[in-house]
């Protein structure tokens, strides 16, 4: 009943308090992305943790483009963002990576914790500056940028969305 109550509540947060997680909190979300499954159990993924202060952060803001985030950075003043990377050419990567990164958001959720999936810095993580990024964050030879995901304490509120189940689901029984 705790997972089906977390996955209810789930919800992207957009703005952050300045308060750290504490390491216990962070061995939770990233014990959580371990013990994510993966195709043929390949482990093929790697998660770096930066502080919401780090300059690649930055860096990468401003690769993205002013435009793309006028009035916020891309991490809303998240004080942890971590980013998954994963073998570039193993054909389920980008799925893993997508279970992982939800198991990450699910267990935020269940301690208390705002978090919010992102991808937007994808084109700036592969773009001309991949091979420094990727050094940086210590990305294992090969792998590439995936997902990430911000996590802290929630300075906004939001609603989890809506969904049109008519729509988006067929059950042929
Ligand atoms: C693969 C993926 C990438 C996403 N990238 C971003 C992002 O870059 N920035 C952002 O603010 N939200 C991002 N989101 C969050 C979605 O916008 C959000 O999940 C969706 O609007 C539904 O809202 P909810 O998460 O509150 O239920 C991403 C979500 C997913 C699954």
């Amino acid at each position: 009943m705790e997972v089906l109550k977390a996955i209810a509540e789930r919800r992207s947060i957009r703005g952050y308090t300045a308060e750290k997680l504490t390491r216990e909190e962070l061995d939770t979300i990233l014990t959580a992305g371990l013990q994510a499954p993966t195709a043929t159990n390949r482990q093929e993924l790697h998660f770096t943790v930066l502080d919401g202060g780090d300059p690649i952060l930055f860096d990468i803001q401003e690769a993205m483009g002013a435009r793309l985030r006028p009035t916020m950075n891309f991490w809303y003043d998240a004080p942890t963002v971590i980013v998954i990377s994963g073998e570039r050419d193993f054909r389920w990567t980008a799925v893993d990576a997508g279970i992982a990164v939800e198991n990450m958001a699910l267990a935020a959720e269940a301690l208390g914790l705002g978090n919010v999936i992102l991808g937007c810095l994808k084109a700036a993580m592969d773009g001309e500056n991949r091979e420094r990024y990727a050094e940086a964050m210590r990305f294992p030879e090969g792998y590439t940028f995936q997902i990430a995901i911000a996590v802290g304490h929630r300075a906004v509120e939001k609603e989890p969305h809506g969904f049109d189940r008519d729509k988006q689901v067929t059950i042929l029984l």
